[in-house]
């Protein structure tokens, strides 16, 4: 008897994967390059289950049914290459090797390529949700051929999460699309965490709320609007106590690692165009608080400013929630803009409703919230922006003002606000008929002849000044626009 899938990679979300599937009733094979994890893992949490022990990958590859499908949970990078290489003698053509880690989705395209002129089906698929979903459902974003559908979804249904009978995985689109799906789950989680971290300063900075309250708080509004997991732990994290009996996040050192998925978001939002303002905020801001020993000394030029605020706490407490939920919908509608410019560059063909769908169970960025983007898709799939969905429309327009005071307060005090900030800047300037960048537009054309349209004209025809009475009369023509 052949297995039905193999599992390259024991590491903890290798291992957890492996046991999740096994106990939905598909037998694995397991192989990883330390062969010490093998026998670990068969001698224990793998002992009498229906998991196959291999210490090569010749021996991985001749224990599966064909067509063989491989699923490798290893680093990022080099290894994935290097394991390729070396599956590859003893692959036969319509094989499929599924990659499940972190890999950049430009990676993914470029593998897909080679793969598929070697007639092997190469599947990129996000997995989300830790060491926790891997072993009892997480989100699973795949992308590959389409040939390989009916092979993968199906185990990937199988063992992803469930919200309401609706399992957390669908197929995503081409090569690597499912790699670029799961790249801006981590951004909008990157922009999530952030968010809740300024409101947490503001909280704790302007109102002075201790933190047995504001994990209180936080507890209330995982009940409302803003229910989700990261609000959820938050809580918990808030409330939790070092020996001393102190909350222990105090003592967390304030510098943020990183490893790399929210910068890759922010780098293909610019090379697609999309101002994703509120994740690459979210970036930078890890990037700032790296700094510590810099951000230490530059503070014993400026000081901290003193707070000086008499706002109703009940009353505040209410514009600091409405203020969060407001900026994580222009979070996502911003992230859900890029995945549509995206989808046009590469080709891919995007059920956005499902995207929403499959984060809402299993994944690190799950909430309730998702459901109503999951139905502003459904009502229009060509929906241009989710700020123009009407349910969103309501939501912003009962709520910006809250908005609108709370960063007022906190830039008066001081606080840094990067993203609350900026979302409510794409706002403003997002939702504006006429800004004032007909001054860019004199001024380019000013010092460099670049041209400019008029509003009183038609699109396309293009004017330029003789501003200073100095320059010539003819157009630049490198530069149109
Ligand atoms: C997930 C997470 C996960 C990610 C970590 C750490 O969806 O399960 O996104 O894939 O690796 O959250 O990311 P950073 O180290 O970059 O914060």
């Amino acid at each position: 008897m052949k297995n039905n899938i193999a599992m390259i990679g024991l590491a903890v979300m290798g291992e957890n994967l492996a046991m999740n599937i096994e106990s939905k009733g598909f037998s694995v094979s397991v192989y990883d390059i330390d062969s010490n994890r093998v026998t670990d893992f068969i001698s224990t949490r793998g002992k009498n289950k229906n998991i196959l022990a291999t210490y090569s990958l010749e021996e991985l590859v001749k224990s599966l049914e064909k067509p063989r499908k491989i699923m490798m949970m290893i680093r990022a990078g080099d290894p994935i290459d290097q394991v390729i290489k070396n599956l590859l003698p003893y692959l036969d053509e319509n094989d499929i090797i599924i990659d499940g880690g972190n890999s950049n989705y430009l990676d993914t395209i470029r593998r897909s390529k080679m793969l598929m002129e070697k007639n092997i089906q190469f599947v990129g698929a996000g997995v989300s949700g830790g060491e926790e979903g891997a072993l009892n459902g997480p989100s699973i974003m795949p992308g590959g051929p389409a040939s390989a559908i009916n092979h993968i979804l199906p185990i990937f249904k199988a063992i992803s999460a469930d919200v309401n009978g609706d399992k957390c995985s669908e197929w995503m689109s081409t090569d690597g699309s499912g790699h670029f799906i799961k790249m801006v789950h981590n951004g909008i989680e990157y922009g999530d965490m952030q968010l809740i971290t300024e409101t947490y300063n503001i909280m704790k900075d302007i109102l002075k709320i201790d933190f047995d309250e504001m994990s209180e708080i936080f507890n209330s509004w995982n009940n409302g609007k803003l229910n989700s997991y990261l609000v959820e732990i938050t809580s918990n994290i808030l409330k939790f106590k070092d020996q001393d009996n102190l909350p222990l996040v105090t003592k967390i050192l304030d510098k943020a690692g990183q490893k790399g998925t929210g910068k890759w978001t922010a780098i293909s939002s610019l090379e697609e165009n999309v101002p994703l303002t509120l994740i690459t905020e979210a970036v930078y801001a890890r990037i700032i608080s790296s700094k510590k020993e810099e951000r230490v000394r530059a503070n014993e030029f400026y000081g901290n400013l003193e707070i000086k605020s008499s706002v109703n706490k009940d009353e505040f407490i209410k514009h600091l929630e409405n203020a969060l939920y407001v900026a994580k919908i222009i979070s996502y509608a911003q992230g859900f803009d890029l995945i549509k410019e995206a989808s046009k560059t590469h080709n891919w063909d995007f059920n956005y409703s499902n995207i929403a769908k499959i984060w809402r169970g299993g994944c690190i960025i799950r909430s309730g919230f998702l459901n109503n983007i999951m139905d502003a898709y459904n009502n229009n799939p060509s929906l241009e922006n989710l700020l123009m969905d009407a349910y969103f429309v309501n939501e912003i327009k009962e709520r910006i003002n809250s908005f609108r005071i709370v960063l007022s307060e906190a830039i008066l005090n001081g606080i840094p606000t990067p993203t609350l900030s900026s979302a409510l800047s794409y706002f403003d300037s997002y939702t504006k008929s006429l800004l004032p960048t007909g001054l860019i537009q004199a001024q380019r054309d000013y010092f460099g002849a670049h041209t400019y349209e008029r509003l009183d004209k038609k699109d396309g025809e293009f004017f330029h000044t003789n501003w200073t009475g100095r320059g010539g009369t003819t157009k630049s023509t490198t530069y149109n626009k």
